[in-house]
């Protein structure tokens, strides 16, 4: 990708459907053998990929636009392969609706990534405590469980993913799933509230505690998948980066309290209009201390962004990263364009130095990928980013939305 910075975004951006509540949802239309329909799907690689995943596992998958039919009649296989694990880590989410309805799973073991070794102990023990047996071998997860029986699972982290896995192995169970210190994502929640569309009984939905009666069968359903708030956060970052004033068309600002509430103390005008978000920024940047946490705390995937952000602010800011281990891979790209940060552990100390140069850096994951973009919408000059394939996963057509509201960036086979 390749950014002259310098031009500030003005016009209005339609956010599109949130990856991480369009991933669950397609995996947990394998819980019934009645087709679902899912309106509002991202164009993502993430999508192509789960919607290839579920084609291996002899799944009917029909995508037009942004809505998708998918009808598990039958389970084919049972088996999620390596090749789209190692591309998908949430793959992993295939397990759960596996269990619950095939009585067997076999999930390629996930490797590390970029921002830490995430590993899935929790999503085994929770399955264990439910009442598979799961063993490893060759680098799979073998999961068997002759009936799933209802329990007490008590998550030492709320982890997203993994209360989404044991949430679907839990709806087809025998008896009652109580889920302590569940993950409260927006995402979280969709997840439930479709179970429960397709006949589920979840309850306690948005807290940590998470009722779920197991019932015989699931049915299928119709859904319309939430806007993105992470695409959202990003574009709003990009509007106070570029003293811009963005319209951003289809979000759910109560999604976005934790982002609203820290750009507004970094100096942003952010209000709600019309069935969307107004953003923009008059004023300096001022630097702002920020603590990542689980929902509703301040998200770790907008904490790249705001990063890039602080560094244009004229001050010092502290950004603790304390959901995962190793979430700095942006920081050396940023201080090759001229930001001056010190990791310190967990945190990132930002000297913000009111400006950045453009210069050519290398994406390595997602939200470090928009960061990156971000600093070059702002920068002076010329950035040009490679690995932009990183950016495809999570954000729909980006460089046209950005083309659209003003920003001079294009995107060139490397
Ligand atoms: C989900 O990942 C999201 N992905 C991530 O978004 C997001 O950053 C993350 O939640 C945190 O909000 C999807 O929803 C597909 P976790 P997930 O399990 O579920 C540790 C993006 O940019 N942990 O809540 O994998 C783990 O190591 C992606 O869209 C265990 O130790 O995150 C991490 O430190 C990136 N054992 C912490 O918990 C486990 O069994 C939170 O992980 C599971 C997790």
């Amino acid at each position: 990708m390749i950014i002259q910075g310098g031009e500030r975004l003005i016009g209005e951006i339609q956010i599109a459907g949130a990856k991480n509540a369009a991933l669950p949802l397609f995996i947990a239309s394998l819980l019934t053998d009645e087709p679902v329909h899912l309106h509002n799907v991202p164009a993502l690689r993430d999508i192509d990929t789960v919607e290839k995943l579920l084609r291996i596992m002899g799944i009917t998958v029909d995508r037009s636009g942004g809505d998708a039919t998918i009808h598990a009649k039958t389970l084919g296989t049972i088996e999620a392969p390596y090749e789209l694990v190692k591309t998908m880590r949430a793959s992993i989410l295939v397990m759960g609706p596996l269990l619950a309805r095939a009585r067997e799973a076999k999930v390629s073991l996930p490797g590390g990534c970029a921002i830490g070794t995430r590993p899935i102990n929790l999503h085994l023990d929770g399955f264990q405590a439910l009442g598979a047996r799961i063993t490893l071998e060759h680098g799979y997860i073998h999961a068997r469980a002759k009936r799933l029986k209802g329990t007490t699972i008590d998550l030492p982290l709320p982890t997203v993913t993994g209360t989404e896995n044991l949430m679907m192995a839990a709806a087809l169970a025998e008896g009652t799933t109580v889920i302590e210190n569940a993950a409260r994502e927006p995402e979280v929640v969709e997840v439930g509230e479709f179970i429960n569309q397709m006949g589920g009984e979840v309850s306690g939905l948005g807290t940590n505690t998470l009722v779920i009666k197991g019932v015989p069968g699931l049915h299928g359903t119709e859904y319309t998948i939430m806007p993105d708030r992470v695409e959202a956060a990003t574009y709003m970052v990009a509007a106070g980066m570029t003293r811009g004033n963005l319209f951003l068309k289809g979000t759910q600002p109560q999604h976005l309290k934790a982002v609203i509430e820290k750009l507004h103390e970094a100096g942003m005008e952010i209000y709600e209009e019309n069935g969307g978000l107004r953003c923009l920024l008059t004023g300096p940047i001022k630097s702002v201390d920020v603590k990542t946490l689980p929902f509703p705390g301040f998200p770790t995937d907008v904490q790249a962004q705001l990063m890039a952000m602080m560094c244009l602010a004229n001050g010092l800011s502290v950004i603790s990263e304390t959901v995962f281990e190793n979430r700095f891979m942006h920081v050396g790209e940023l201080k090759r364009m001229g930001a001056d940060i010190q990791v310190e552990g967990h945190s990132a100390i930002i000297r913000g130095r009111g400006e950045l140069s453009g210069a050519p850096v290398m994406a390595t994951d997602l939200r470090a990928s928009a960061s990156l973009v971000l600093a070059g919408l702002a920068a002076s000059g010329t950035t040009e980013i490679s690995r932009i394939y990183h950016l495809d996963r999570g954000y729909e057509r980006m460089e046209e939305k950005l083309r659209a509201v003003g920003a001079n960036i294009r995107r060139v086979k490397e």
